[in-house]
């Protein structure tokens, strides 16, 4: 608790984009990504597997992006970081815990960026900041795309007016975003979630993409986001996940 309370002071004061309640989400992650590490690293080390398999099969390695980057536990931040000239990392937060570690590992050329990525109340696409970027060869999106939608739902239901299928909308405008990069591209995000009791029953299932068809995957794979006791004692909470390196839409040039 101790521990949870000064990221988030150390994080609010260093943080361009003072939102207590982003904030408290990101330490909230942190939190249960401490506890949970046993049951979540085989889910890290298939998002870092696959992400390295993208980095290999690139001509040229200037600048890498990550979207959704957070605590960079699935992300292979130290190959990234060595491979590429310049690694930017977008999140809504970026706790003040994992700026100190990436400091310490002495990964300098990492840039942090605060940034709504939802593509809500944006003039253009969601990624459209991302064509103004000069020689970007990889772009990867890092487990955030379910919670785009988790996020844009919870403003339809507290926002009167806001058509019911904006989650749907704007799941389908990241996955646009993506395809329209001239980089190679990573799509890595759970895709529905099932809530299974002691005996194996399951309770409760949804589609956290909310129908919208992604591109095909090449791996997928369960995460174990609240075993046991992590929620409620009874229950568990399971995530599948799909990672896709969709089509190019024109691949940059090797340099001469
Ligand atoms: C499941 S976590 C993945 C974290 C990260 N990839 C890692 O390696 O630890 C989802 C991340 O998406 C971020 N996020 C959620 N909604 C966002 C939004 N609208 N814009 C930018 N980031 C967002 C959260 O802050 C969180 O860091």
């Amino acid at each position: 608790m101790l521990l949870e309370a000064l990221n988030f002071a150390a994080t609010y004061l260093i943080s361009p984009r003072k939102r207590a309640g982003e904030i408290n989400s990101s330490v909230t992650l942190w939190a249960r990504a401490r506890r949970c590490s046993k049951d979540w690293a085989q889910h890290e080390a298939n998002s870092k597997a696959f992400i390295l398999q993208a980095i290999d099969t690139l001509p040229q390695r200037r600048v890498a992006v990550v979207l959704g980057s957070g605590l960079l536990r699935d992300v292979p931040i130290e190959a990234l970081s060595k491979r590429f000239r310049e690694v930017r990392l977008y999140d809504l937060q970026h706790l003040a815990s994992v700026r100190a570690w990436t400091a310490m590992r002495g990964l300098r050329n990492l840039s942090f960026e605060n940034r709504d990525l939802s593509g809500y109340r944006a003039g253009a696409g969601p990624l459209a900041f991302l064509q103004s970027v000069p020689d970007i060869d990889l772009v990867i999106s890092a487990n955030l795309l379910s919670q785009i939608g988790v996020g844009i739902s919870r403003l339809v239901k507290s926002e009167p007016g806001l058509p019911e299928d904006s989650v749907a909308r704007l799941i389908e405008a990241h996955i646009d975003g993506l395809s329209a990069l001239a980089a190679r591209t990573c799509l890595i995000t759970d895709v529905s979630y099932e809530v299974i009791d002691r005996s194996g029953k399951v309770l409760e299932r949804d589609d956290l993409m909310h129908g919208v068809t992604l591109p095909a995957h090449q791996l997928e794979w369960q995460w174990p986001v609240a075993p046991l006791g992590e929620l409620d004692p009874n229950y568990r909470a399971v995530h599948r996940v799909m990672a896709t390196m969709p089509a190019q839409a024109s691949p940059a040039r090797p340099l001469p």
